[in-house]
């Protein structure tokens, strides 16, 4: 049994704390929150867990194996730092930190020491995105053209981070997860409409090399919630609604092929392809579930997360990008020259 310490019993925090209760290789031997009715809250639901205020606390207590962070996001490399240099496996909330800088420390540190680092990119974990996953990496999707996603609702306003670090982050984990390949250029345009806070609406677009495009829509500010994604390839297109009680997905075998025939030479020499739609069947698993289990099984293999630091690397770098373009108006950040400088 691997033992897991929880820091921050907020409102995910909690989440966790239950999915590594019911994980059959883990068990939950603490939990720190500074906050004392947090601390009481989790006293009340994890009886027979010790609940201290600290991460220095948590790492005193020999029975702790790993740690899973779920404080807000200023507060997740120091706790993180910190557990790995105590040899402390870690899982830390998404985004992983507030800077590359800080995010490569850890990658390092965990290396350098042999510790799983994980990051909590909990949709790579969704029977949808591993359905999505699946498909495109299979081929079936045919060459990928277009990631399309509108995540809007009436959501929490954070203080801290903008919409794009709080709400763009999840499709910049889940473009990461459905395709090897990586932007070569992001642009993003955002406006904050409550004062003194981050920025609540944002468009963030991303262009590959292949030509592919990706356009990402956030806001915390819409009357109505609606995650909808389109996913256009050259065989075939996705739409992938998160809020359908079944039948998330649905592939559409339709598309466009030019014809190069003479006769049709008057028309547009365009021919259109409608053919049938499918939803492919999803496991009803809870991703957290799935994604706590893959975290125990990789402390105690040695393998390589799906999520791990390097993939939380890699999306805060996004991240930071997005946040220069925002600065700059929306102009387009070239992706290829910050590789090269880095
Ligand atoms: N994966 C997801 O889908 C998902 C969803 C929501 C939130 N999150 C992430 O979870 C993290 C927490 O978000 P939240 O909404 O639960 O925040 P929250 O503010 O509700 O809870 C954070 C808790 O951490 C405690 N805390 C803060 N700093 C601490 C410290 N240094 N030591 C001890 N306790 C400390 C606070 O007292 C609070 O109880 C964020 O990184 C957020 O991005 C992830």
């Amino acid at each position: 049994m691997i033992g897991i310490g929880v820091l921050g019993y907020g409102y995910w925090g909690p989440n966790l704390a239950r999915c590594f209760g019911e994980c059959e290789q883990t068990r939950v031997v603490a939990i720190a929150d500074f906050d004392r009715a947090a601390r009481d809250r989790a006293a009340r639901r994890h009886p027979g867990v010790t609940t201290v205020a600290t991460m220095a606390e948590l790492l005193d207590d020999p029975r702790v194996d790993a740690v899973a962070i779920a404080t807000p996001v200023h507060a997740h490399f120091e706790p993180a730092l910190a557990a790995l240099r105590a040899g402390r496996h870690v899982l830390v909330e998404k985004p992983i930190t507030t800077s590359s800088g800080e995010a490569s420390r850890l990658v390092d540190e965990a290396a350098r020491r042999g510790l799983t680092l994980m990051v909590d990119h909990t949709f790579t974990f969704t029977p949808a995105v591993q359905k999505i996953a699946e498909l495109v990496g299979g081929g079936e999707i045919g060459t990928l053209h277009y990631y399309d996603s509108t995540r809007v609702n009436l959501g929490i306003v954070q203080s801290d981070v903008s919409v794009v670090w709080d709400l763009a982050v999840h499709d910049l984990a889940i473009l990461d997860a459905i395709t090897p390949e990586r932007p070569v250029a992001i642009a993003a345009q955002a406006a904050s409409h409550l004062a003194q806070r981050p920025e609540t609406m944002a468009f963030v677009t991303l262009h590959f090399a292949s030509g592919m495009v990706a356009h990402i829509n956030v806001n915390w500010l819409a009357p109505v919630k609606v995650r909808r994604t389109l996913i256009g390839g050259s065989r075939q297109m996705i739409v992938w609604d998160d809020l359908e009680p079944s039948e998330k997905i649905k592939v559409y075998d339709k598309g466009v092929t030019l014809t190069g025939d003479r006769d049709a030479a008057h028309r547009l020499r365009v021919g259109y392809r409608s053919g049938d739609m499918w939803a492919p069947r999803l496991a009803t698993t809870e991703a957290l579930a799935t994604e706590i289990d893959h975290f125990a099984g990789c402390i105690a293999s040695g393998r390589t997360p799906l999520t791990d630091g390097l993939a939380g690397l890699r999306v805060v770098e996004l991240l930071e990008s997005a946040h220069w373009s925002m600065r700059q108006g929306g102009r387009p950040i070239d992706l290829s020259l910050e590789r090269k400088a880095s």
